[in-house]
């Protein structure tokens, strides 16, 4: 009988409990004993490690569609690779985590987490040494290299679509206009699906350099009086400190053009989860439970040409474009951004959105 741990890291988004629920029930059927890690890799530094044995009452399947991680994700400012990292502790810290791996005497262990925890178990692989590996890519900024489909963002987007689309009816009301700062980090997919889901008038990611005397002849010249601008958070302007809604804002009002700005902010990661999250949900809960009846390790399940699969955790990070944050020695994650070639960016200017200088 084979003992899993299961444990949830970064930001939370909707799919982590359908996910957890699913492996559970896939590893009962199997005879597997499953272990909820509490709070991350924060549970796993404590003494005892925080640790909990499911049973069938635990997550009830009702509950299993809320957001949320229902073992937690870590709490903010305590002691996880990045602040160990930051004030030098990672050796003492990675040893800790070794400590309780072994003493909890798992199997396998699998890890839900975005692209900055899957990148960091696989750079301290030696901590998972003797047991199984097997990560699960869950994040809202659709930034993990090497898979078409992240439990969380399709949630996420439809969050943020309904969130727009309540503004459209008041902007029109008005005639005025809405500047929308969305999520995402560094990466602009959330934006640039919601935007063309809601029609906006313009969509600014970070991929894509773009011109303010642009953006504003585009709104004047639009078929509209009002309409939305998405801007995702990743956004810079050269010389400009500040949210990047309010630059643009600011611009915006400078040139005659009536706006208010408005965050969705942690809205984007708590939707109730969306049929096609729970279904991906259940599609790498159970790839993962094949992944550990094969024996795989320091692996990664993924949607490839409509397929879920392994993908290793070296390909993973050797495919990703790596970045080093200068403040933090020893981090290194492997990001995925939009690509230039990325049908929807077609798809966006037949539209006639404005989404930069793309020529
Ligand atoms: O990575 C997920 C994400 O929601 C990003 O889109 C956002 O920048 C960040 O996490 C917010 O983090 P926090 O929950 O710490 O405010």
């Amino acid at each position: 009988m084979k003992k899993i741990g299961i444990m949830t890291t970064g930001g939370d988004c909707s799919g982590l409990n359908t996910v957890i629920q699913r492996l559970y029930r896939g590893a009962s059927l199997r005879g597997w004993k499953t272990f909820g890690i509490l709070d991350g890799t924060d549970g796993l530094c404590e003494t005892p490690p925080r640790v909990i044995e499911f049973n069938d009452s635990t997550l009830p399947i009702e509950a299993a569609r809320l957001a949320g991680s229902f073992l937690h994700s870590g709490r903010a400012g305590a002691l996880n690779f990045e602040t160990a990292a930051k004030s030098g502790l990672l050796e003492r810290f990675n040893k800790k985590i070794r400590k309780s791996l072994l003493e909890l005497k798992l199997d396998a262990i699998i890890l839900i987490g975005g692209n900055g925890s899957i990148s960091l178990a696989w750079c301290n692989r030696e901590i998972y040494n003797g047991l199984q590996l097997i990560c699960i890519p869950k994040t809202i900024d659709m930034d993990i290299p090497l898979t078409d489909k992240t439990i969380g963002f399709n949630t996420a987007v439809q969050q943020l679509t309904s969130f727009c689309d309540q503004l459209m009816l008041t902007a029109r009301s008005h005639h005025r206009w809405f500047v929308v700062q969305t999520m995402g980090r560094d990466c602009g997919q959330l934006a640039l699906n919601a935007g063309i889901a809601i029609g906006a008038t313009a969509i600014l990611i970070p991929e894509i350099k773009f011109d303010v005397n642009s953006l504003i002849t585009c709104i004047k010249n639009a078929p509209s009086d009002y309409g939305i601008i998405l801007v995702s958070e990743g956004v810079s302007l050269r010389g400009h400190s500040g949210k990047p809604a309010e630059i643009i804002s600011r611009k915006l009002t400078s040139a005659g053009i009536v706006n208010r700005t408005a965050y969705p902010e942690h809205t984007q990661r708590v939707g109730d989860t969306t049929a096609a999250d729970r279904i991906l949900a259940a599609r790498m809960a159970d790839c993962a439970l094949h992944a550990i009846e094969n024996n795989e390790t320091y692996v990664m399940t993924a949607i490839n040409d409509c397929k879920c699969e392994t993908v290793s955790l070296k390909a993973f990070f050797e495919s990703g474009s790596i970045t080093e944050d200068p403040n933090i020695p020893d981090i290194k994650t492997s990001d995925a951004y939009v690509s230039p070639d990325d049908p929807l960016l077609g798809i966006a200017t037949d539209m006639g959105i404005y989404i930069g200088e793309t020529k």
